[in-house]
């Protein structure tokens, strides 16, 4: 597990962008963390890393947003609802298993849609009010890449 501390929004957002510009097609990023505690704020910079311009805000209503960066970004938040099996609805297989990237926060809901390879990207609020604690944990053999990709960037947090 790597383990990051960011100080404001912006190094949250820096540490983003590194995730998505290391991001490949198919990968799944999901977040963990309460409300406020960063995860838009790291999509933001995961959706701008991957080559996306424009606006990035939490799909809470629509539950999705499509950006188009190098490859195609699935940004889901699905803090509404209420039963995973809600996702079959939207065809989020289509999405996950896809050739894009998807970004999900509020990951705590997928309960027994949880995929069985992806990052795991976990967000507290620590002592004082503008500290994150950020650990990111591979999980599956896909994503073991990723403790170099991301062990040799420094400058954020520690
Ligand atoms: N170190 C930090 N990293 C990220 N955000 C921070 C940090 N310090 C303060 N903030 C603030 O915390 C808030 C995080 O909001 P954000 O919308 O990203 O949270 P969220 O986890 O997506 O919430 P929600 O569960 O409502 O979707 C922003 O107002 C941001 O400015
Ligand atoms: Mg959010």
């Amino acid at each position: 597990m790597l383990i990051w501390l960011t100080k404001s929004d912006e190094e949250t957002y820096q540490l983003g962008k590194v995730i998505g510009e290391n991001a490949r097609p198919g990968d799944i990023f999901l977040l963990y963390g309460d409300l406020g505690s960063g995860k838009t704020v790291l999509s933001r910079g995961i959706s701008h890393g991957a080559g996306y311009k424009g606006l990035v805000t939490s799909p809470t209503f629509t539950l999705m947003n499509i950006y188009e960066g190098r490859y195609p970004v699935y940004h889901f938040d699905i803090y509404r609802i209420n039963y995973p099996e809600e996702l079959y609805d939207l065809d989020y297989e289509e999405f996950f298993f896809g050739t894009g990237i998807t970004i999900v926060e509020w990951s705590e809901k997928l309960g027994s849609l949880l995929p069985s390879e992806y990052l795991k990207i976990t967000i507290s609020q620590i002592a004082g009010e503008n500290t994150r604690r950020i650990a990111v944990e591979p999980i599956g053999n896909k994503y073991i890449i990723w403790k170099e990709l991301l062990k040799s960037n420094e400058g954020i947090g520690n």
